[in-house]
């Protein structure tokens, strides 16, 4: 059944788990993460970016969410947008049915300036005064998404800030998330703590600790009842990696956060974890290794069906490791 993200993650806040929110834009993806979700009993959230709605056009968008709901009627599942870059996307998705939506305003409308507070009050405050009308819930963004070690925002391919940060634009503000969530009644704060988007985001290995857990503690106890979000949260598989470049791919050496540091946010706080680009490189990788081994092969179902297994085997691990399994 289509739920709200409010009583997903209110349900989450209550029994101490987190949900990872996949993105989605086609059809193996949506089937991955409900095969996953069915065989561990886990609510779902699918998220769709504005790029997901024009590589799919927004009525296939939406139906491929619909079928998954009708597939899967013992499954609790949200329908989200992510990343809403002005009012009007937000709206449009509303009109069409989602029960979720993000209304990013740490952005201007270009999706690369970092805006005013005052901009990211106001857009944001609107979104939710519509979007609660209409029973629909909202997710906020305070702060910037980037590294901490170079203030790079990390997403060669548009998603994120341009140029450098500071300090104070990568992390979010506990003060400020107070006054943000009175001022716009966000049901959902997305923070920024350490991650950024895209697979670069770490060189090194990470041994110690990545993420700033006590600046999650910080704005926990400030806005208990706001939901946090942590965007950017792809682990990065080495061995996905691995086998992307074994088989004629060609990505840097890099590190993604940690399952463990994202359970450690979970305990203090955290209850909606966005992945993307962990998909992407299992995809990419399980369809680079079929047709390598398979090169008589012309049947894209063939090489589509390693896709969704690979996709479908990081969902579970990540749906076990957030304890979300057995909640649906
Ligand atoms: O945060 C961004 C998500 O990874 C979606 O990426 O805009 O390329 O669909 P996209
Ligand atoms: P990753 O790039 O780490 O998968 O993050 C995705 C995300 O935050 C989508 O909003
Ligand atoms: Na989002
Ligand atoms: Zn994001």
């Amino acid at each position: 059944a289509l739920i709200s993200l409010r009583q997903l993650l209110d349900h989450a806040a209550e029994n101490g788990y987190g949900l990872p929110a996949f993105n989605v834009n086609n059809m193996e993806q949506v089937q991955a993460i409900m095969q996953a979700a069915a065989a561990v009993d886990s609510p779902v959230i699918l998220q769709g970016s504005a790029g997901a709605r024009s590589y799919a056009g927004e009525p296939f968008l939406r139906h491929l969410i619909l079928a998954a709901i009708e597939m899967y009627p013992q499954i609790p599942v949200c329908m989200h947008q992510d990343h809403g870059a002005s009012p009007s996307i937000c709206f449009r998705s509303i009109q069409s049915g989602f029960s979720s939506v993000m209304m990013d305003g740490s952005l201007g409308t270009d999706g690369k300036t970092p805006s005013s507070y005052e901009y990211n009050v106001e857009t944001t405050a609107k979104v939710a005064e519509l979007a609660h009308a209409c029973g629909v819930s909202v997710e906020g963004e305070l702060g910037c998404l980037g590294s901490l070690e170079s203030g790079m925002a990390g997403e060669e391919d548009g998603h994120g800030a341009e140029g450098k940060l500071s300090h104070d634009q990568l992390l979010t503000d506990p003060d400020e998330a107070a006054d943000f969530v009175s001022k716009t009644r966000v049901d959902a704060l997305a923070i920024a703590i350490g991650t950024s988007h895209g697979a670069y985001k770490f060189t090194q290995k990470p041994t110690g600790k990545v993420l700033r857990i006590d600046r999650v503690k910080e704005i926990h106890a400030r806005i208990p009842n706001v939901h946090l979000v942590m965007h950017g949260s792809s682990s990065v598989p080495e061995e996905w990696l691995e086998i992307i470049n074994s088989y004629g791919g060609d990505m840097g050496q890099t590190y993604g956060v940690p399952v463990s540091e994202i359970v450690e946010g979970i305990k203090n706080g955290v209850r909606k974890v966005n992945i993307d680009t962990d998909l992407r490189m299992a995809s990419t990788g399980a369809i680079r290794k079929y047709l390598a081994e398979n090169k008589s092969n012309f049947d894209p179902r063939k090489f589509l069906k390693e896709a969704t297994k690979g996709m479908s085997d990081i969902c579970r691990n990540r749906y076990e490791a957030f304890g979300a399994a057995g909640q649906a």
